[in-house]
């Protein structure tokens, strides 16, 4: 798998964070953690290489304030950079369910740059890891981990909802319970502070 070092990611983000900071440098660390923890749990993946995903998920958001085009930005700095792994990730951890028109927000970019993600979506089949980071981003706040479902209503009363939506929330869930299958407990046994994040106050939001 081409990933960065652990060392190389936190120079990224640092970078990163400079050029544009933001709260989304908070929820990164926190989608890294959440698959990091996940991935203790799990016989198939590497927990080290789960956080560094979940880490960079986001890189593309060095590039300034974007919505959609952050999957791409964060597709070509890390393509450039010669980590092709980590670089999927960019891209695939917004497409829970696999459709170009079935993403939260909107996709401001070129039409030639929509047909590339089209074709690239068809010509690959998520793995294990692209999976754990779309439902780690789906978990993850800026302050911590919170109920999948808070998450899903939280983006829902912020963008609206559209023929996607319940589709959408039924490819987390089936992403979540995939997951518990596989490590035998819920993924919040393994996730502190769910419940603070979740319940309690949360000056981020
Ligand atoms: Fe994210």
């Amino acid at each position: 798998m081409n990933i960065p070092s652990f060392e190389q990611a936190e120079a990224f983000i640092k970078e990163a964070q400079g050029l544009n900071p933001g709260p989304w440098v908070q929820h990164s660390f926190f989608v890294g953690k959440a698959a990091e923890s996940i991935a203790q749990h799990h016989p198939k993946l590497d927990s080290q290489a789960a956080f560094i995903l979940g880490y960079l998920h986001d890189i593309g958001r060095r590039s300034g304030v974007a919505d959609m085009r952050h999957t791409l930005d964060g597709y070509h700095f890390l393509t450039e950079k010669g980590f092709d792994y980590a670089a999927r990730i960019c891209i695939t951890h917004v497409f829970p369910l696999k459709h170009i028109n079935s993403v939260a927000g909107k996709w401001d970019c070129t039409e030639q740059e929509l047909d590339f993600l089209d074709e690239y979506l068809s010509k690959i089949e998520f793995d294990e890891y692209d999976r754990l980071i779309q439902l780690c981003d789906a978990i993850a706040l800026p302050s911590g981990y919170c109920l999948v479902e808070k998450r899903l209503m939280d983006v829902a009363l912020r963008h609206g909802v559209n023929e996607f939506s319940v589709p959408r929330w039924k490819a987390f869930l089936g992403i979540q319970k995939d997951f518990e299958g596989v490590i035998g407990q819920s993924i919040y046994k393994v996730l502190h502070g769910v419940v603070e994040n979740t319940f309690g106050f949360n000056p981020c939001e």
